[in-house]
């Protein structure tokens, strides 16, 4: 009987240590890290990396799980849900965070990037650098940029000149200084999130969108726009972002380890980014579904010529040294 009881006792004591095991100090950190793009996109390629790199070199003391095409949160929300601590990283565009910042507006002045050689230029600035740290205030830190490319527009009609797209609807992203880009050339914008999109378009709720090529098509925008101009009129990139309250609260060599690993996945995305503009641009070609409209200088020309005043009207919510800074990153 006594032998039962202490066989019994002792194969309870190895199972409760078993089950606690996880739940005694030795729990892993968990990032979340939530997105709205497909697992075959620059973020979601730098997103799988991250994990990769933080699994492999952080055996065990941190788990990241990856969520993609807004599976976890949507564009929204998923800020408020990482000030609450229901997700720790994510990397919404630029174009997102008109709520926290306005400094960060710079990046949807229509025209205002050459290419993405300039892009990288000004992030890389003192300037860019100082961006990030734009969001402090409202409790949020900027990790670092990750290019997408340069936006294209696709419509259900073709556009050539702006007055093909006066009264024609187009979703954007949470964007005033977007909304009007579009109302400078006589458009209708709608602040839509990116999981609706694809709906909102066979639907024909809305006649067009822009997004860079590698949204484009993993998201097959180009299999129900028969039309996309090679407009290249504005850049699409992100900040990856996390909550003050979880970085500082990290251990000092977890957070180096982890911030290291996240650099590198980066790195690892803006390379995919810079493939994929050609890469998946050609796929669009090759699939026949979609017209590529090249303009001519002069059709370009009256773009530009109708989108530029937007600078001007959000110069002092900008600050006209910003918009300087940026611009000579094209020389
Ligand atoms: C969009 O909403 O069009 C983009 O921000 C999606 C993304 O994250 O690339």
């Amino acid at each position: 009987m006594f032998r039962k009881v202490t066989t019994s006792l002792a194969a309870f004591a190895i199972s409760a240590a078993f089950l606690a095991g996880p739940v005694l100090g030795a729990d892993p950190v968990v990032i979340k890290f939530a997105h709205v793009v497909a697992e075959n996109t620059p973020k979601g390629q730098a997103a799988n990396k991250f994990k990769d790199l933080v699994e492999e070199r952080l055996n065990g003391k941190v788990v990241v799980e990856v969520f993609p095409n807004s599976q976890l949160f949507g564009d929204n929300k998923v800020l408020e849900a990482m000030l609450l601590g229901d997700v720790q990283l994510a990397a919404p565009s630029l174009s997102k965070f008109e709520r926290y910042t306005e400094k960060l507006m710079i990046f949807d002045l229509p025209f205002l990037f050459k290419d993405m050689a300039a892009v990288e230029k000004f992030q890389k600035s003192d300037a860019g650098v100082k961006l990030l740290e734009s969001l402090e205030r409202r409790g949020l830190v900027g990790l670092g940029y990750l290019h997408n490319g340069m936006k294209q527009l696709s419509s259900s009609t073709a556009l050539r000149v702006p007055e093909d797209a006066a009264g024609l609807k187009f979703r954007i992203m949470t964007s005033d200084v977007l909304a009007a880009q579009f109302q400078a050339v006589g458009a209708v914008p709608l602040k839509k999130p990116f999981s609706e999109v694809f709906t909102l378009l066979q639907t024909k709720a809305i006649d067009g969108q822009e997004n860079t090529w590698s949204n484009i098509y993993s998201k097959k925008f180009f299999e129900i726009q028969p039309y996309i101009t090679e407009s290249n009129h504005g850049v699409l990139d992100y900040m990856v972002v996390t909550s003050k309250e979880f970085w500082m609260g990290l251990p000092d060599d977890l957070r180096i380890e982890i911030k290291k690993a996240l650099d590198e996945a980066i790195v690892f995305g803006n390379m995919i980014a810079e493939k994929k503009s050609v890469e998946d641009r050609q796929k669009i070609v090759d699939s026949g579904r979609s017209e590529i409209i090249q303009l001519t200088d002069a059709e370009r020309a009256q773009w530009v010529e109708a989108m530029k005043p937007v600078w001007k009207q959000f110069e002092e919510k900008i600050g006209e040294d910003l918009i300087d800074a940026a611009y000579n990153s094209n020389m």
